[in-house]
């Protein structure tokens, strides 16, 4: 099946009502909003087979105006494949994880919330540099889905950026440098930069642990190619000197997260904004930690990075 591509989306898709549907790709094309449906509900396959290609057309879709359970969360992430754990889960780190029984263990809470002296989940109020989720481990997840339940009054914005339009807009020469190399990447530290209970500081990335990608990943359902950076800190690019592997991530992080290829979220309670990890990084600025955030996430599973040569 041949689906609409990024750079390809007709114009027209811009307020296209498909029944009752409407999906608007949002300014910068990184994003899809999709709005006329209620995720409460199993989705029947025509509403939902628009939805994938518009899900596989951005790499990112946003669903507003919902309210809804951990098991209807989950029930619409479902659709998009299996269910994947939360990576405290992913990296058998049980006990680092907060979330009480009453939560199902498919669901990631993302919260500053403490309560009777523990954090009701994780990342805190602290930015959340720019990532994509789990590259730390042999198989990160295809999807992340955020459902905002509280937010505070200003901040915690969440930022996407495009990967495949930063890899097709690449310098040839840098293109050249990394097509078919692989980094490592680190899981010691978590996306707001705290060190992993139990795991020794790391003073050198090759030293790091964690599994080794292809910086370049072609996306098993469209074929394309992205960028896959995972996160700068610790980041390794194999076979080259330290010297070297630095200064050639610096160059392609100062391109990837250009504001061409990114969607800045300002949150709503009741958003569902979910990205495509294969194509896609996000960031979330920081908030003030005195306010309530509590997000809850679904992960689908995804596959090892490769990349397909021509
Ligand atoms: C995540 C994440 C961003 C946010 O859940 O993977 O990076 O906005 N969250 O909380
Ligand atoms: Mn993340």
């Amino acid at each position: 099946m041949v689906y609409a591509l990024i750079c390809d989306l007709p114009s027209k898709w811009e307020k296209k009502i498909v029944g009752a549907m409407n999906v608007t790709l949002l300014p910068g094309g990184v994003c899809a909003e999709i709005s006329g449906v209620n995720l409460c509900r199993p989705l029947i396959d025509n509403v939902f087979s628009k939805i994938y290609k518009a899900w596989l057309g951005t790499g990112a879709l946003l669903i507003r105006g919902q309210c809804l359970t951990d098991k209807q969360l989950l029930t619409f992430a479902k659709q998009f494949g299996d269910l994947e754990f939360p990576p405290s889960k992913l990296l058998s780190l049980m006990n680092s994880d907060s979330s009480s029984d009453k939560i199902p263990s498919h669901i990631n809470v993302i919260s500053n919330v403490v309560e009777n002296g523990r954090p009701i989940g994780q990342l805190g109020a602290g930015e959340a540099s720019w990532h994509t989720d789990s590259a730390f481990v042999e198989e990160p997840p295809a999807a992340s889905i955020l459902y905002a339940i509280e937010i505070p009054s200003k901040g915690g914005n969440t930022t996407l950026a495009n990967m495949t339009k930063a890899w097709d807009s690449l310098d040839p020469v840098l293109r050249a440098a990394i097509r078919g190399k692989k980094a490592k990447h680190d899981y010691t530290y978590t996306s707001v930069g705290e060190r992993r209970k139990d795991f020794p500081e790391v003073l050198d990335p090759r030293e790091a642990p964690g599994p080794a990608h292809p910086i370049v990943r072609t996306h098993p359902d469209t074929g394309r190619e992205s960028l896959y950076l995972g996160r700068r800190l610790n980041c390794y690019i194999l076979g080259l000197s330290l010297n070297e592997s630095e200064k050639l991530l610096d160059q392609l992080w100062k391109h990837a997260v250009k504001p061409e290829f990114t969607y800045e979220h300002v949150w709503q309670v009741g958003d569902v904004l979910m990205w495509d990890n294969r194509c896609t990084m996000h960031r979330r600025e920081a908030f003030d930690k005195s306010e309530r955030r509590i997000m809850h996430r679904a992960q689908v599973k995804g596959e090892r990075p490769y990349f397909e040569v021509e």
